[in-house]
């Protein structure tokens, strides 16, 4: 294909504008999110001018730090990615931005100063929860008793949103109980995702694909998110959690919602969440009477992964556990568009490699002329999310020279590093901006995310019911074998990229 903007041409200013000065607290200033994702990204607009100084970002804990001492782990965490870059000078400059305060949401010791300070400038204030969800609504309600809460203030909050319908419920009450649903940024970091993005440029930037995008036209859809790491340090969280509720209810749905949507009126934030929001609820249910076939839950045993043995999830967690690290499902949408179009969702942890895609494969030509020369395989579109962002095209080609005329299924490729050249940002830089531009578009709203928990709590609870366990799989493979079997069955496979 051809990139539509040629390698190494001048950025659309426009997307880079800077923000006026604002305001950035981050709850759990000093946490993993914090060093791994935040600061990083907003240390990358402001290296491209696109936060300016004069923005104050506040990091929050509960320890006693100095500003210097909270300058010394951002500039830690941060240093050789800089200096990688070049960008050394701008690390200092952007490190001057910051401040670090401590405060505890169980007391109101520093509350006082800390409200005084920020309002001293009207001017755009973030308030980031990156803490434990059990926290959100204390957090929502010391910000809003210490009166720091006027339209210009946004909150984020990181999934999950709650374990089931009625914990989300209970946060989504407490914080629309002081924010207005505009204020709320629900990030989902898989929407600002570029592939992500791209899914909807391609569907609705092109003549080309909408007319197909139907049951008429497509077999089915797998949308993959495979990691190679285990639970890292995040074994509490994770075992009370598992990949239902990490990955399914958030970044999975949101991926399937995108695929299957109607076209929405225009790029207007609710005009695209309505038409998601349309998806989810029209997700045919999975419950105990058919959970048994549709679904695929999993545990990793000890095995090899990232070139090296790793232990069982048991072993790392240090006990025996019912909690899924793999789930594969097999999902349909109710609609006149999707009707009989399966899509096959599975995502996993300790898998074979750290890949994320969309396939979208297309159904078999009507009649082939190419009997007894070739076999036909079925288009396949496949947006690739990690590890390298591309679009690819599978189309059937023939194979040049002579020798009579063969075919082969060949991949084209559009792989947006080669095509726009430079660094690749990362989701959170976009959804960072997004917040402070007051742009929701590529965040849930709180119906979303109860449609989205409404799907998945009767697969917790027939899992509950039916007493089914996870079934086990070497770290390293591709999950159970039940997961292949789940696609098997209908006479499809999960896509590899060899031909
Ligand atoms: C998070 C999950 O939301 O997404 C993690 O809680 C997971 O368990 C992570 O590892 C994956 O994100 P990415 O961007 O690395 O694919």
């Amino acid at each position: 294909m051809t990139p539509v903007v040629p390698a190494g041409s001048a950025a659309h200013p426009a997307h880079l504008a800077p923000l006026p000065a604002f305001d950035l607290v981050i709850f759990g200033g000093s946490g993993d999110l914090a060093m791994r994702k935040l600061l990083p990204a907003l240390f990358h607009r402001y290296r491209d001018g696109q936060i300016v100084d004069g923005t104050r970002i506040v990091g929050i804990a509960r320890d006693t730090r100095s500003d210097e001492e909270y300058r010394e782990q951002v500039r830690a965490a941060l240093a050789a990615s800089a200096e990688k870059e070049g960008a050394g000078a701008a690390l200092a400059d952007f490190l001057k931005l910051l401040h670090f305060r401590r405060l505890d949401l169980a007391n109101d010791a520093g509350w006082e100063e800390f409200a005084n300070e920020m309002r001293r400038e009207q001017r755009v204030c973030v308030f980031y929860l990156a803490v434990a969800p059990q926290l959100f609504a204390v957090a929502a309600e010391k910000l809003h008793a210490w009166n720091l809460i006027d339209n210009d203030t946004r909150v984020v909050v990181e999934k999950p949103i709650g374990t089931d319908r009625t914990s989300a419920d209970a946060i989504n009450d407490a914080l629309g109980h002081v924010f207005a649903e505009r204020q709320i940024f629900r990030i989902d970091h898989y929407l600002g995702k570029e592939t992500v993005q791209n899914l909807t440029a391609l569907r609705f930037g092109n003549a080309l694909f909408e007319p197909l995008w139907r049951a008429e036209h497509i077999d089915h859809v797998q949308i993959t998110v495979a990691e190679t790491v285990g639970v890292e340090g995040r074994a509490p969280y994770y075992d009370r959690s598992g990949a239902l509720r990490d990955m399914v209810q958030n970044h999975l749905l949101q991926l399937l919602c995108l695929v299957a949507m109607e076209p929405p009126t225009s790029l207007d934030a609710d005009a695209i969440r309505d038409e998601k929001l349309k998806v989810l609820r029209a997700l045919r249910p999975i419950d105990a009477g058919n959970a048994a076939q549709l679904v695929v839950r999993g545990q990793y045993r000890n095995g090899a992964a990232e070139g090296r043995a790793v232990p069982a999830y048991a072993e790392e967690l240090g006990h025996a556990s019912n909690t899924e690290t793999f789930v594969a499902l097999k999902a349909e949408v109710r609609s006149w568009r999707w009707a009989g179009v399966p899509f096959y969702l599975r995502t996993g942890k300790r898998l074979p490699n750290r890949e994320s895609e969309i396939v979208v494969t297309f159904r078999q030509v009507p009649h082939s002329i190419f009997e007894g020369v070739s076999e036909l395989a079925p288009n396949r579109l496949v947006l690739r999310l990690q590890p390298d962002e591309s679009v690819t095209m599978w189309l059937m080609n023939k194979v040049p020279g002579p020798g009579g005329l063969r075919l082969r299924h060949v991949p084209m490729d559009l792989s947006f590093a080669e095509a726009f050249g430079g660094r690749q940002a990362d989701a959170y830089e976009r959804l960072l901006m997004d917040v402070v531009r007051g742009n929701p578009m590529l965040f849930m709203r709180r119906d979303e995310v109860e449609a989205a928990w409404k799907w998945i709590d009767p697969i917790r609870a027939a899992w509950e019911a039916n007493n089914d366990a996870p079934k086990p799989y070497t770290a390293g493979t591709w999950g159970p074998s039940a997961a292949v079997a789940l696609i098997e069955r209908d006479g499809r496979t999960w896509h590899e990229d060899a031909p």
